[in-house]
């Protein structure tokens, strides 16, 4: 039962039987550290603790962890061989060691809560196991910024990481709303940075904010025992000092380092903000006397700059940074965060490190040796690997772990999104477009825990478990070892030893999914209810009754033409797991019809394919679900086959207005009707009234016979000014086609 997967187990007759008595022996000094760890899990079962010896001269009966050249297990790989008299754990490096530990501890059972329940001893199954890791970057990150964290909840995050074999921790450490980590050469940054007058609540549509003081950060003697206990668990600890952008905290503290000198205060609220570092001299000396000290505490080869979302409007109205460009040829102000970049990392590179940013920092050219963070999608992973740039994955597709991981009806407030567990597996690191050679950049993936919403240990346990399991295997097993339904048999028994080590994860992944497609047959929608094969059974009902053991069990598509609740729910025997779920179909004459779009939905909001505009099934209010398509076009052209000509009263199609997150409604949506799908009759061009905000409906009402309705969709081409995003273009969501 293991997560993730091994490259290749063996199974053998008979057990390996461990007891307090049971001997562990190192074979270099070096492995102390691996062998402590396996005295403490074996502990935790038997209640006395084996004894750990180190003997360099090899066979001993009991476990004996050794260092040795092994042709076929490349690095961080192992071999273990468990016999009846002994166990055997060789690998190429310590960290090879180290995993091969946590595959032998997940062997052991879980840990008795009542100390007279102990066993006397343990029996291991003999196998053989030969295993590696398949990427060289399996990485969490975690966001203590917009929420703080103790120390404590950051090892207990560590203990998970490298439970499951991911051996990168990248640490989020400044933000607009904190600064995070004591720098002692300039200690306002956390007397002022690290404290905040009050904190946004509630969904970000509301902007509610509280007016208590919050803050919190962490000493250089925490961080130095944070890194060690990483380093003892083989997780490399990556710091996040952000620039030129999200650095409110800083300028809040040392607000001469801004273009306009402030003053400012430690940000409230969440979002974008659009004061950031100035590019000047002092700037430069401030940055890297902090990433001087940051290099100090944190041994790892890369550092994290940041990079994302800066804003350049401070830049195009300040006469340092427009005397700058001009002296140093740059040609926009792209072009100067790319010069910034350019300088920090000299000065990283100098020091023997390496700097990784997010894939903004491909704007205005990349830094010569800057490995890149994919997180708006695969674009700039893609970009950076041809041009030969290390690459880490992180889509906000499958890698955000703030997303929502189940019906949002059921889940703590999130900032929206929709990534199940089962989403988070089905995720291929290597983008279809690379070679093999490309391919070779992508050093692995990463999950993202970004806290606006997450405000206590507990929830940041319930967000990142289990998915932060199902990326680890997806970096670590063999991609031909996918298989979801084993993968979820396994996960439920370690929820096991997770309830075990006190982690509150979700059990999300229980929930019912419904797939809704379209029928040959007229105005019929098809529902299929699904969760992971062998799970258990989908009980459903019709009339939004909670589902029962004696529900009807789900077999063949369920053919709907009328207005209908379906809600369902798994159940293993007469016990339900997780909670039920609903999907509210209502019909129109739209509802089930022929549908097309051009272009294509962008592949990040397509879920369900053109479809999903006449599934019966109107997107709400918010991004938070899968019932919104997205474009970033000028203008979408979608087509409508009623099946015959129909007497139609009202036309129209639904747009989101998130403006925050640079989803602006359409400039206007041109209706058009015609019997042939040849000629059309443009009825009417409605526009979005000047305060738009979440649904915005185009319609209009003319009475008539047609058979074919064609929207064409424009885009306001750019984000207007004091918008978020202003001058880029926005996203146009669409959703639901209603014909009355
Ligand atoms: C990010 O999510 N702003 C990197
Ligand atoms: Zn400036």
């Amino acid at each position: 039962m293991f997560i993730p997967a091994p490259v290749q187990v063996a199974s053998d007759t008979g057990v390996f039987r461990a007891t307090s008595a049971t001997s562990i022996v190192y074979a270099q000094l070096s492995l102390k550290d691996e062998a402590l760890a396996l005295q403490a899990e074996l502990k935790n079962v038997l209640g006395t603790q084996p004894l750990v010896s180190y003997d360099q001269t090899g066979k001993t009966k009991g476990i004996r962890l050794a260092i040795v050249n092994i042709d076929s297990v490349p690095e961080g790989g192992y071999s273990m061989v468990i016999r009846k008299d002994h166990i055997e754990l060789t690998a190429p490096d310590d960290a090879g060691i180290f995993n091969g530990v946590q595959t032998l501890a997940q062997l052991l059972p879980v840990p008795a809560l009542n100390a007279s329940a102990r066993p006397a001893g343990i029996d291991i199954p003999c196998m053989s196991v030969t295993d590696f890791p398949r990427f060289a970057w399996r990485g969490m990150h975690l966001d203590v910024c917009r929420h703080f964290f103790p120390v404590d909840l950051v090892k207990k995050y560590i203990d998970l990481l490298a439970r499951y074999k991911m051996n990168t921790f990248h640490w989020h450490l400044t933000e607009d709303q904190g600064w995070r980590i004591e720098i002692k050469k300039y200690p306002k940054l956390t007397e002022v940075g690290a404290w905040r007058s009050g904190s946004e609540y509630g969904p970000y549509s509301d902007r509610t904010f509280d007016s208590t003081r919050y803050g919190g950060f962490y000493t250089q003697e925490e961080i130095r025992e944070v890194v060690a206990y990483a380093q003892s668990k083989h997780v490399a600890i990556v710091p996040e000092i952000e620039m030129p952008g999200h650095s409110l905290a800083a300028l809040a503290a040392y607000p001469e380092f801004s273009c306009t000198g402030g003053p400012f205060e430690v940000e409230k609220g969440w979002g974008v903000f659009e004061d950031v570092f100035c590019p000047k001299e002092e700037t430069f000396t401030f940055l890297e006397n902090v990433l001087t000290e940051v290099m100090d505490l944190f041994p790892g080869e890369y550092i994290h700059i940041g990079g994302d979302e800066c804003p350049k409007e401070r830049w195009k109205t300040c006469a340092h940074c427009q005397a700058l460009m001009k002296s140093e040829g740059l040609k926009d102000e792209h072009e100067l965060q790319s010069y910034f970049i350019r300088r920090i990392e000299t000065f990283v590179n100098k020091k023997g490190r390496k700097i990784i940013g997010w894939d903004e920092i491909l704007e205005g050219g990349l830094a010569p040796n800057a490995a890149v963070m994919s997180w708006r999608g695969t674009e700039g992973g893609i970009a950076a690997a041809k041009a030969r740039h290390n690459v880490v994955m992180s889509p906000g597709s499958h890698c955000y772990f703030d997303h929502y991981q189940g019906d949002p009806a059921n889940e703590p407030l999130a900032i929206g999104g929709f990534t199940t567990v089962q989403k988070v597996y089905s995720y291929e690191p290597v983008p279809a477009e690379l070679n093999a050679d490309e391919a070779k950049y992508i050093l692995g993936a990463q999950g993202n825990v970004w806290t606006e919403y997450i405000t206590t240990p507990e929830q940041v346990e319930y967000m990142a478990v289990p998915r932060m399991l199902a990326l680890a295997e997806v970096l670590w097993s063999p991609k031909k070892k996918r298989d979801e339904a084993d993968f979820v048999r396994r996960l439920e028994h370690e929820f096991t030893a997770l309830s075990a080590l006190d982690v509150h994860y979700s059990k999300s992944l229980f929930n019912v999914g419904f797939k809704l497609t379209g029928s040959k047959k007229r105005g019929q929608v098809n529902v299929e209810p699904f969760a992971t094969p062998g799970l258990g059974e989908i009980r459903y009902t019709l009339d939004n009754q909670e589902p029962t053991k004696d529900s009807p069990q789900f077999v063949t598509t369920l053919e709907q033409r009328e207005n209908v609740i379906i809600r369902a729910a798994l159940f293993r025997g007469d016990r339900k797991l997780g909670y039920s779920t609903s999907k509210k179909l209502s019909f129109d004459l739209a509802t089930g019809r022929a549908v097309t779009t051009s272009p294509a939905p962008n592949e990040r909001y397509n879920d369900g394919g053109p479809f999903t505009l006449v599934d019966g099934v109107s997107a709400g209010n918010k991004r938070v679900n899968n019932e919104w398509l997205g474009w970033k076009d000028d203008r979408v052209t979608i087509k409508l086959d009623l099946g015959e000509e129909q007497w139609v009263s009202r036309i129209s199609i639904g747009a989101l207005a998130e403006k925050y997150s640079w989803i602006q409604p359409p400039a206007e949506v041109e209706i058009a009707v015609s019997s042939d799908g040849v000629t059309y009759l443009v009825l009417d061009t409605p526009k979005p009234p000047s305060d738009a905000k979440n649904h915005v409906e185009f319609a209009v009402s003319v009475p008539m016979m047609t058979r074919y309705i064609r929207f064409i969709v424009k885009s306001i081409g750019h984000i207007p000014e004091g918008d978020a995003g202003a001058g880029n273009p926005p996203w146009m969501f669409l959703d639901e086609i209603h014909v009355k």
